[in-house]
């Protein structure tokens, strides 16, 4: 067994420090399991989000070591650095106590795209190579890794975040769905123009998806079709409309 150095960021609702932790670790130990150590036989007062422990859930999301991660995905011996690990609160949503950060904000910006499938009448039969082209953003977990990591806010605080837009791709792409371009229009009025197109959002995704090319995409398409107004010092990629396949 070998030791390693857990440097947690705790919050109380009034100050911040950091506190130490020396724990033991082996081959499969991870961080959400050492953080269950630390509070059933060190510090009970310690808060941290965990249910599912199989990367299902969404609720484990922190920062190690500065990355955006699920601590129930993430070993301790994939991540310490001499000895040592970082655990941080993720950014861009309220602090409540140490790691526990408020999903509010980001659950309840959902409404603002319709986040939700409206059936199209009458409802036509779906194929496998349907499913296909959302399957990725179907496996979204809400577990705000994305949303943590955006940068965007800090320069528009109405921007909806990488979610709402992953969301809006989903059922965009559904073709029993009835919002069909309303819901570009809903994106557009959620701000979707402001991304910075850094790609931290598909970077962090711990279900791989496309975050920042299904922006691009849905950006791309409402500018085609005049939903969005063109902004050419936004679009420096010189790719072509078909680059993105069939609509
Ligand atoms: S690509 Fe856009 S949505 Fe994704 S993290 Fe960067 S600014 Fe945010
Ligand atoms: S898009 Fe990925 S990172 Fe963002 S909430 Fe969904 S699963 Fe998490
Ligand atoms: S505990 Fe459910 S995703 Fe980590």
């Amino acid at each position: 067994m070998e030791k390693v150095k857990l440097k947690i960021k705790r919050f109380d609702g009034k100050q911040e420090k950091i506190d130490e932790f020396e724990i033991e670790y082996n081959e499969r130990t991870t961080v959400i399991e050492a953080l269950i150590h630390i509070q059933s036989e060190i510090d009970p007062t310690l808060s941290f989000r965990v249910q599912c422990r199989a990367a299902i859930c969404g609720t484990c999301g922190m920062v190690i070591n500065g990355e955006y991660k699920l601590g129930c995905r993430t070993k301790i011996k994939d991540v310490a650095q001499n000895g040592e690990i970082m655990l941080e609160p993720m950014k861009n949503m309220k602090v409540i106590k140490d790691l526990v950060v408020d999903h509010f904000e980001f659950l309840n910006k959902l409404k603002n795209v319709k986040a939700w499938f409206v059936p199209k009448e009458p409802f036509e039969k779906v194929y496998p190579e349907d499913l296909k082209k959302f399957e990725k953003e179907t496996d979204c977990i809400l577990c705000g890794l994305c949303y943590g990591v955006c940068p965007a806010f800090e320069a528009d605080k109405l921007f909806g975040g990488p979610i709402n837009y992953v969301k809006t791709y989903r059922f965009w792409k559904d073709k029993n769905d009835a919002l069909g371009d309303e819901r570009i229009v809903l994106a557009k009025e959620d701000h979707i123009t402001s991304c910075v197109h850094c790609k931290s959002c598909s970077i962090v995704c711990p279900k791989e998806i496309p975050v920042e090319q299904d922006i691009t995409q849905i950006e791309f398409y409402g500018k085609q079709k005049g939903i969005i107004k063109q902004d050419t010092s936004q679009f420096g990629f010189g790719f072509g409309f078909n680059d993105f396949g069939n609509f």
